[in-house]
């Protein structure tokens, strides 16, 4: 009798646990030894370098403008640099061609000192045209000088595949000589990314689906590329299909010319990395993100698609806001038609924390609170049709999202969810988009919660859609705290799995963040894993159940045993820690065993299938097990 209910007790936690498994994510002490990366530094090269000593020079003026001289005045290293004169606007300054002189798709690191007159922001820019004669332009890095040289160092970056006409530049704030010295371009380091821990869209496989946010130079490293495989079966293009990415101006004012003002065309030149990327490695992309008043141009808003056109009636925008929405669908549907654009941001960030709309008026640079959409239908009322026509040409099985930040502040909470509830009603909304851009001093994971608790009871699917905490202190203790509010909203989502289909990462590794001076990803710039990432990998930890004291009449007389069949290590829970150790039971007797995979004999917890002998079969079930397959650990009950 003792015997059938300690059985019973066994069973019946892991069944509970496979079903409902709780939660434990402390950062376990002995992590970094468990998980230590190799280290050996990767290797770089340099492919260009200048420092302008025998007196050449292959940089060119942009479109013509410019004088250049090797000067021997003040040079920052030897003798010489280069000086750009005769510039009458700020873009104006040195440029150099990087076609056929760097692999597409391949990371870089530039770096020089530059110096101008007086106070001056100096910026290294690049510039490229793609498949379809656009030309893209970004700021790189920027230093300010004085007067003085200063350096603009490790910058990374890529030139995208398919494009022309690629260079890197200089430009500064007015027409003030530039001067250039010691430019160098080397290959980035590649590093090995961990590939023996465990991968965070497994662990999460029974909750929901875990993905990441990339940018198209970001995806250049092979290792960004390994990391994403690894760890996400969901992508969001961070940048590239944001409106002013993929809205072809040229071909709108072409258009408007023939008398057409309502049909906004669309080129996604811009996102076809990262969507060739999903394609071709199955992973299901969340599209982002259609109406926003932010990264949309003011000209979008405006008579003939001009930039100093007066803006459009609101009958005019809502044919346009129709238009552009079909036409990002049908391009994405025409162009890549396997890839599973399962969930799209139709609104993003359209209520204040106050819970009111956004101030009316042109992005400008000091009026973020500013919408042009707002500007043209006088309040939020831009949502609802916004909605209707993503309902209506968004591919079968795409889900629809309103999206926003600080979506935690009660009054925002509020009005979300209002406006969600009454989309419901007419069929329109199938989720909420928590943001969740945290910093480890606000808010709290409770408040965090009280949000999602709030969106989740409206019934709706919610996602989490652009995670990231930053922190000012990035030291040890510092990592550890971000660590464990992480791990608390990890908690949280779990704990509403029902409500959440996927949690997002806004990013791959701290350095490639758009927060990036605050480290507020999982990963290290050397893909190494934070504590952050370990503290939310033990999102299956399974604690030890007390055995029930009421056996079920037709339970089978069993052995009795003083273990939890999977607790290899016997810390009375079931978990990724028990993977690693019987991996390394198993390494150890493969190395003692002359590459014989001998089974140990056994009677214990890490024989997970109960054939008398430990083998990589153990493992394999173990592993199934902890990703939620509906499988059952067991043990050995002898002949
Ligand atoms: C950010 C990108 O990550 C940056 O690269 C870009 O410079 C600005 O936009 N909320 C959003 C995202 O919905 O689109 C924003 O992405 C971050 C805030």
């Amino acid at each position: 009798m003792k015997k059938k209910k300690l059985f019973a007790g066994i069973v019946g936690a892991v069944m509970l646990c496979s079903a409902l498994p709780a939660i434990n994510m402390a950062v376990p002490a002995d992590y970094s030894s468990v998980y230590a990366a190799e280290s050996s530094e990767p290797q770089t090269t340099v492919v260009y370098s200048a420092d302008f000593e025998d007196g050449t020079n292959d940089f060119t003026g942009r479109d013509g403008i410019g004088t250049f001289n090797v000067v021997s005045t003040d040079a920052h290293g030897g003798t010489n640099c280069l000086e750009c004169s005769d510039r009458t606007k700020g873009w104006h300054g040195p440029q150099l061609l990087l076609d056929n002189m760097l692999e597409p798709g391949v990371e870089y690191i530039a770096g020089a000192w530059v110096k101008a007159a007086w106070y001056n922001d100096v910026k290294m820019s690049m510039e490229y045209t793609d498949s379809e004669g656009t030309r893209h332009f970004s700021n790189l890095k920027s230093a300010v000088s004085q007067g003085d040289w200063v350096e603009i160092s490790e910058v990374k970056f890529s030139v995208p595949k398919n494009v022309t006409n690629a260079y890197i530049y200089f430009e500064c704030s007015d027409s003030a000589n530039i001067y250039v010295d010691d430019f160098q371009i080397t290959t980035a380091p590649v590093y090995e990314i961990q590939q023996d821990i465990p991968s965070l869209k497994d662990v999460y496989s029974p909750y929901f689906k875990i993905g990441g946010a990339v940018t198209t130079s970001e995806l250049a490293p092979k290792s960004a590329q390994d990391l994403i495989k690894k760890h996400y079966n969901s992508l969001t293009p961070g940048n590239e299909l944001k409106p002013e990415s993929i809205l072809d101006k040229t071909a709108c004012q072409e258009l408007a010319a023939q008398g057409d003002e309502t049909n906004p065309q669309v080129d996604i030149a811009s996102a076809r990395e990262i969507l060739d990327f999903c394609r071709d490695n199955n992973i299901s992309v969340r599209g982002h993100v259609l109406v926003w008043h932010s990264q949309t141009p003011d000209w979008f808003f405006k008579e003939n698609f001009a930039d100093d056109g007066d803006w459009v009636t609101k009958e005019v925008m809502l044919k346009r806001m129709e238009n552009y929405i079909k036409n990002v669908f049908e391009t994405l549907e025409a162009e890549y038609p396997t890839v599973d654009f399962y969930a799209w941001d139709v609104v993003n960030e359209a209520w204040l924390d106050d819970g009111k709309p956004r101030q009316p008026g042109e992005q400008g640079s000091s009026g973020s609170n500013n919408s042009a959409w707002v500007k043209i239908f006088g309040d939020n009322s831009f949502i609802e049709p916004a909605f209707e026509y993503a309902r209506k040409y968004a591919p079968e099985g795409c889900k629809l999202y309103y999206n926003d930040f600080n979506e935690y502040m009660p009054a925002k909470t509020t009005a979300i969810v209002n406006m969600a509830n009454d989309l419901k009603e007419k069929g329109l909304i199938d989720g909420i988009g928590m943001q969740s851009h945290l910093d480890v001093g606000f808010p709290t994971a409770s408040d965090y919660e009280k949000a999602l608790k709030a969106f989740s009871e409206t019934g709706l699917d919610v996602q989490i859609t652009e995670l990231d905490i930053t922190t000012s202190d990035t030291s040890e203790a510092g990592f550890e705290t971000q660590a464990k509010l992480y791990s608390d909203i990890m908690d949280a989502c779990v704990k509403y799995a029902d409500s959440v289909s996927a949690v997002v990462f806004w990013g791959t590794t701290d350095d490639k963040s758009w927060r990036a001076s605050r480290c507020p990803l999982l990963f290290n710039e050397d893909f190494t894993a934070k504590p952050a990432y370990y503290a939310i990998i033990d999102g299956l930890d399974i604690p030890a159940t007390e055995p029930t004291t009421e056996a079920p009449t037709d339970v089978p007389t069993e052995p009795e045993i003083d273990f939890i069949p999977g607790d290899v290590k016997e810390d009375g829970v079931v978990n990724v820690f028990d993977a690693v150790a019987l991996r390394e039971t198993l390494i150890l007797n493969i190395s003692q065993s002359d590459g014989l995979t001998e089974g140990l004999l056994a009677a214990s917890a890490s024989d997970t299938n109960g054939n008398g002998t430990i083998e990589v079969a153990d493992l394999v079930l173990l592993h199934e097990y902890l990703v939620g397959k509906d499988v059952e650990l067991t043990y050995y009950k002898g002949e």
